[in-house]
């Protein structure tokens, strides 16, 4: 047992963003075992990787052992749904402790939106037809995209079906710090202030809206080699069915500071992008 006397005891890790007690050899250990996960990956086991492949979640496949595989609530349902969910969980903690995010509780994660959202959400711009829709209903609100490299996970986007997002009007620098204010023109609604400082003013009104970008994350000894941009491609390809969905229709859940530079590239616009709360 270790008695915090509000000393430096504990710390926290700037790079994987574990909090542990450097002088506890237990603790120690497990931040080392982390660190590595979020440095070079999350092993997720061979025998994972091919009950994915089996069940055809394979939904890209690139060069050297690299791969995109989906994974959603259909897939964890039955014999080897606890397995899937247990790899999935171990994923999203290493994304959410690099976040400092809140954590997703497993009954949010697979549970299914309703006949009447996915109605909602699918019946926009008559882009499929009812029965298309109502099977819908079957499928959960999330999806998840895992960036396999051999057994190891290298990255992840978490997608998840919304209805509306707000525009991004001014993504400045200048921003940074800054208080969220009510003096703005009037179509701005605050100057809202992200995890890591991103500051970013948004429009009152929302905007329709169909793919969420709840979490995305590339292992640190990876990034800046397009896995993310990968990811995001796969998840617009994908979410529906195979009917691409129009990055009009995106939006990105509070972007961090990468995250804001990694949307507006993606999305090819400095402004006028979307972003939604969870
Ligand atoms: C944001 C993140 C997912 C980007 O992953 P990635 O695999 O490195 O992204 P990509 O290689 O596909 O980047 C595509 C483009 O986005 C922009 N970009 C990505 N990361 C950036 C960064 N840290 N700073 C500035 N621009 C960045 C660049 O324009 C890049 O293109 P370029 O390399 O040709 O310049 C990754 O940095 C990460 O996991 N960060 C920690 C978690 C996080 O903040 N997630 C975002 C939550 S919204
Ligand atoms: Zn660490």
């Amino acid at each position: 047992m270790t008695i915090d006397l509000g000393g430096p005891l504990q710390k926290r890790c700037r790079v994987c963003g574990m909090e542990y007690i450097p002088s506890n050899a237990e603790d120690s250990a497990l931040h080392k075992k982390f660190h590595a996960q979020n440095l070079g990956g999350i092993e997720l086991g061979k025998g994972f990787v091919e009950s994915v492949r089996a069940g055809g979640g394979v939904v890209w496949t690139g060069d050297d052992e690299t791969c995109v595989a989906v994974v959603e609530k259909k897939d964890t349902l039955g014999a080897r749904g606890a397995a899937m969910k247990r790899r999935v969980g171990d994923v999203l903690e290493v994304v959410r402790t690099e976040l400092g995010a809140v954590e997703i509780a497993e009954s949010e994660l697979w549970s299914s939106v309703s006949t009447k959202e996915a109605l909602d959400v699918l019946a926009q711009g008559d882009r499929v037809t009812t029965s298309e829709a109502v099977k819908a209903n079957r499928f959960g609100r999330f999806k998840i995209y895992l960036y396999l490299h051999g057994s190891k996970c290298i990255g992840v986007c978490l997608a998840e079906r919304i209805s509306h997002a707000y525009k991004v009007l001014e993504f400045d620098d200048q921003l940074q710090g800054a208080e969220p204010t009510a003096a703005k023109p009037d179509a701005v609604a605050s100057c809202i202030i992200m995890p890591k400082n991103l500051a970013i003013s948004i429009a009152k009104k929302p905007d329709d809206a169909m793919l969420g970008i709840s979490r995305i994350w590339t292992s640190t000894s990876y990034r800046k080699q397009g896995i993310a941009t990968t990811l995001l491609d796969c998840a617009a390809e994908n979410f529906l069915y195979g009917l691409r969905v129009d990055k009009q229709l995106i939006a990105f859940s509070q972007p961090t500071e990468s995250g804001g530079c990694l949307a507006r590239r993606w999305l090819a616009t400095k402004n006028g992008w979307h972003v939604y709360t969870e």
